[in-house]
């Protein structure tokens, strides 16, 4: 198993670079799918969900192509030629349910097994299945296997409750609908912007994008446009690397980020204490006089997002003051919380949505097993934070998410090792 070991509680310094978003790449290669020629993307994060979302486009008939050394793919989806998402690519991410809404936008039928992800609750497709009925498709649902079928038609869906990837899912869908398409209470995210803003630069006509309602007038086809598009800096990365340097109190600057995104966790931060300076696209975290204990609320965009939670709460046990953090979204993504009080985190679970955490707390080095993304990535600067030695086993989860994280964190001075090591 691969692990990372980490000797903590040593500062960090310097600079680190933020990679492209995972949350925007893993929605543009689906939507490669409708575009009738190549498309070339740049700032690419070498995470698996770019490597799976490549071999299910492969795997379809169409093609991708990697040069990773610059971050660049080249993807093109003419190809592809069958209908039915192989399940051991579809199981492996939850945003492979996005080429539900391209591949029946584009041929009128797919056929795909539930999809994978984070184990942060469950995750259900029952908006996204609302969603394509009402834009005219027929569902057949068989255990776990959904055959969807249909000529996609404009038409008026109102989302009960507010989902990111059902939102990005039904844009796509609705692109090539005969007639126009209103999403309601849509989804919020800079990248559901950047989504809209990719198919539009191939012809796409969706307005309103970034608003509560989203509107889209069905096109025939779209058409190739030769690019380079960039990938937007993934704001929760840039999030981390705030968290992990002033948990450690150094002195870092975060470059290639895109702060404007960030208010809501930038207000949190300078809530508990953290000075820092930004400019367009850099967060300079500059060391501390002391953190103050806050209450955390997670909330849709432009709220506090989820994927803050977790590392924000580890920060939480270095500040002076009983915290209440309360995770709105997901119920399976405070857990976590028990491995940070094997580290010496004094924090009581109120429910499954809410913790108290009472700093600060001096943290011990661990042998920790990653449950899920945000959180591996969270017990990891809790190993930066600790005295002695932790290991971290399944970092697989991490880096789903994070390309390369210890080399980046290395350069900064972090004792951090991958270990290929027989035991855990
Ligand atoms: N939901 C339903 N039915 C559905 C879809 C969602 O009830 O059909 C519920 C979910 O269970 C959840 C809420 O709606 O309670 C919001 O879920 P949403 O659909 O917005 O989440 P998502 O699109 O599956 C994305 C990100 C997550 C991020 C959440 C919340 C991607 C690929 N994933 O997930 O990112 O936490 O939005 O902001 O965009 C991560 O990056 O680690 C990650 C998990």
């Amino acid at each position: 198993m691969q692990t990372y070991v980490i000797q903590g509680g040593k500062p960090l310094s310097g600079e680190v670079p933020v990679r492209g978003a995972k949350n925007e790449i893993l929605k543009l290669l689906p939507a490669c799918v409708l575009i009738p020629g190549p498309v070339h993307l740049t700032n690419v994060p070498w995470i698996q969900g770019v490597r799976v979302m490549s071999e299910l486009i492969t795997a379809l008939g169409g093609s991708a192509r990697a040069d990773e050394a610059k971050h660049e793919l080249h993807v093109d989806g003419s190809g592809i030629n069958t209908t039915t998402l192989p399940d051991e690519l579809v199981t492996k991410e939850r945003a492979t349910s996005l080429f539900a809404g391209a591949m029946l936008a584009r041929f009128g039928e797919v056929t795909l097994h539930h999809p994978g992800g984070d184990a942060i609750g469950e995750r259900p497709l029952d908006l996204l299945l609302d969603g394509l009925k009402t834009l005219g498709a027929k569902v057949e649902q068989d255990d776990r296997v959904y055959k969807l079928k249909g000529k996609l038609r404009g038409a008026r869906f109102v989302f009960r409750k507010v989902s990111w990837t059902v939102t990005d899912n039904l844009m796509i869908a609705a692109t090539l609908a005969e007639g126009t398409t209103e999403l309601i209470n849509a989804a919020l995210e800079p990248e559901v912007v950047a989504l809209a803003e990719f198919l539009n630069a191939h012809g796409a006509k969706i307005t309103g994008a970034g608003t509560p309602t989203i509107r889209i007038d069905g096109v025939k086809a779209l058409k190739t446009n030769g690019g380079p598009l960039r990938v937007m800096p993934d704001r929760f990365e840039a999030g981390t690397f705030v968290c992990a340097a002033a948990a450690t109190n150094s002195d870092v600057t975060i470059t290639g980020c895109r702060p404007d995104d960030m208010e809501v966790f930038l207000k949190v931060m300078e809530q508990i204490g953290v000075p820092f300076e930004r400019t367009a696209d850099t967060l300079h975290v500059k060391k501390h006089k002391g953190l103050r204990a806050t209450e955390v609320v997670t909330h849709e965009y432009p709220g506090l997002s989820t994927d803050y939670q977790a590392p924000i709460t580890v920060l939480l046990t270095q500040a002076k003051g009983l915290s209440l953090v309360h995770e709105t979204i997901f119920e399976g993504r405070l857990f976590y919380t028990d491995k940070l009080k094997q580290m010496g985190a004094n924090i009581i679970m109120a429910d499954p949505h809410r913790v108290i955490v009472n700093g600060p707390s001096p943290l011990r080095g661990r042998k920790i097993i990653s449950p899920d993304l945000r959180a591996g990535m969270a017990l990891l600067i809790a190993g930066l934070v600790a005295e002695g030695q932790t290991t971290i086993g399944n970092i697989y989860q991490i880096e789903r998410g994070y390309e390369g994280v210890h080399e980046r964190l290395r350069a900064l001075g972090a004792h951090i090792e991958r270990v290929d090591s027989e035991k855990f």
